[in-house]
This record gives C-alpha cells, sequence and structure tokens, in this order.
C-alpha cells in the first residue's frame, strides 16, 4: 500500500518542522512524518531545515552557531501564520517523545550542513536511546552517502535510505554498502525505467516532493512511500 508521508511534518498547513506539524499529520491520520535534523553549537540534535535562521525564525545566523538554549528561545512559527506565533524550535528529544505519543513514525533526515559526521550521528543515536524510540518506527536517511555510511557502521540495526537527487552510475553500491532498505529519489529526475530497476534490485521507493498527485502518475506503480507537504490532497 501506498504510504503518504508528511514533508518537514506537514509543511503545507504548519511550520516546517514544528510539533504542530506532527500534530496535523496526527490529525490528518497520517502514519508517517519526514524532518530534517543536524547540530547546534552546543552539539545538541535540533530539528530545523535551513542552515540559516531567516526564513524560518525570528533569528538571525548559523544555526550551528547557536546553543540549544539560544534556539529555544526563538519564534519557528510566526513566519508562517500568524496563529502558529509561539512554536519553538525542537530539540530532536522534544521531536521524537511528541511523535512517539501520537504514534506517528519518523523519516529522520540527517541535514549535512559541513558539520562533524561523527557528532551528528552519535547525537542521534543518544536521543532514539533516550527517548526508547521504536527503531522499526523510525527510518533514517541522508543526501549525504558518507553519513550513512557512518551511521551505519555504528549502529547497523537502523534502516536507513539514501537521499537522491540525481540518481548517480554507483547506486546500487552505495545502497548496498549501507544495506539500505529503501531509496528515496526526486519525482523531477527519476524516470520511470530508474524506478523500476531501483524496486526490481528489491528497495523500497519513496519520493518527494510531491504537492500535485498528476505529478506522479507515471512512477506510481513502482513507489512505496510519496512525501508531501500537502498530504491531504492525496488522501
Ligand atoms: O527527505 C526528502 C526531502 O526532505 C529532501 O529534501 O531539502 O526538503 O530536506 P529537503
Ligand atoms: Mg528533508
Amino acid at each position: 500500500m501506498l504510504i503518504i508521508a508528511g514533508h518537514r511534518g506537514a509543511a503545507g498547513s504548519t511550520p516546517e518542522n514544528s510539533l504542530a506539524g506532527l500534530d496535523r499529520a496526527a490529525q490528518l491520520g497520517l502514519h508517517w512524518v519526514e524532518f530534517d535534523t543536524f547540530l547546534s553549537k552546543d552539539h545538541q540534535a535540533i530539528v530545523f531545515h535551513d542552515e540559516t535562521l531567516e526564513r524560518c525564525s525570528n533569528g538571525q545566523g548559523k544555526a550551528a552557531e547557536h546553543t540549544l538554549a539560544e534556539l529555544q528561545t526563538l519564534d519557528v512559527g510566526a513566519w508562517f501564520a500568524p496563529e502558529f506565533a509561539g512554536q519553538t524550535l525542537p530539540s530532536l528529544r522534544e521531536y521524537l517523545l511528541h511523535a512517539k505519543s501520537l504514534k506517528l513514525k519518523l523519516n529522520l533526515e540527517l541535514k549535512y550542513h559541513q558539520q562533524p559526521r561523527q557528532q551528528l550521528v552519535e547525537a542521534v543515536l543518544k536521543e532514539v536511546e533516550h527517548c526508547d524510540f521504536p527503531l522499526d518506527d523510525l527510518l533514517i536517511s541522508s543526501f549525504d552517502h558518507q553519513s550513512l555510511l557512518f551511521l551505519h557502521h555504528q549502529a547497523p540495526q537502523f534502516k536507513l535510505a539514501q537521499l537522491y537527487e540525481e540518481i548517480p552510475n554507483n547506486w546500487q553500491q552505495q545502497l548496498q554498502d549501507i544495506k539500505a532498505v529503501a531509496c528515496h529519489v526526486d519525482y523531477q529526475q527519476t524516470s520511470v525505467e530508474q524506478a523500476k530497476q531501483i524496486k526490481l534490485a528489491g528497495y523500497r521507493l519513496s519520493t518527494y516532493t510531491v504537492n500535485e498527485p498528476k505529478e506522479i502518475t507515471a512512477l506510481l506503480p513502482w513507489l512505496d512511500m510519496v512525501i508531501s507537504d500537502f498530504p491531504e490532497r492525496f488522501l
């Protein structure tokens, strides 16, 4: 059955990567949410997409140059709509615990913003363990193959997905190297033939970020998951 996952929570109708987005996803009856994580200045895993704060908060500069405590003084909701004023930037711990309380499954995207890979992976592992988040309900993805390789060697029990924009020629080798369960591709840069090959090689196939259902008509027979800002359009 095709899984519909909310992108950055449910970024079409709530501030991206916010706890409000998790609430919205649960209200819509979704089972899966995608979100982004990287490190604060004090090496805490945070839930945020951009390297810089301006677009999605009332802060300034690079997120990674602020401590978690500083980041948590920011408003990450008002930029989206006044009714979301007061939303704070979630730590990974808060996000995992909130998702767990809502029984949501998570696609955690490791965002590589030139931070030490080992520190990010270790921070994520620490929080997943602290929250006792069920590993069956967690899929970890990244565009950064090196981060996934490191994670796979550190904790082979985690389910991994390689993210691609343009699919490289060595995709099969990369998926094997991390014992991936899935491949997450940009629907605008993936042909039906490529989708078929990935499926025939035994991997689950997801595509992002699809906001108009008609745009993936051709790929649909090969897809296991669609990641959308507007998951409600697929329900
Ligand atoms: O995981 C799919 C998608 O989130 C990848 O792109 O930039 O939205 O994190 P981005
Ligand atoms: Mg993402």
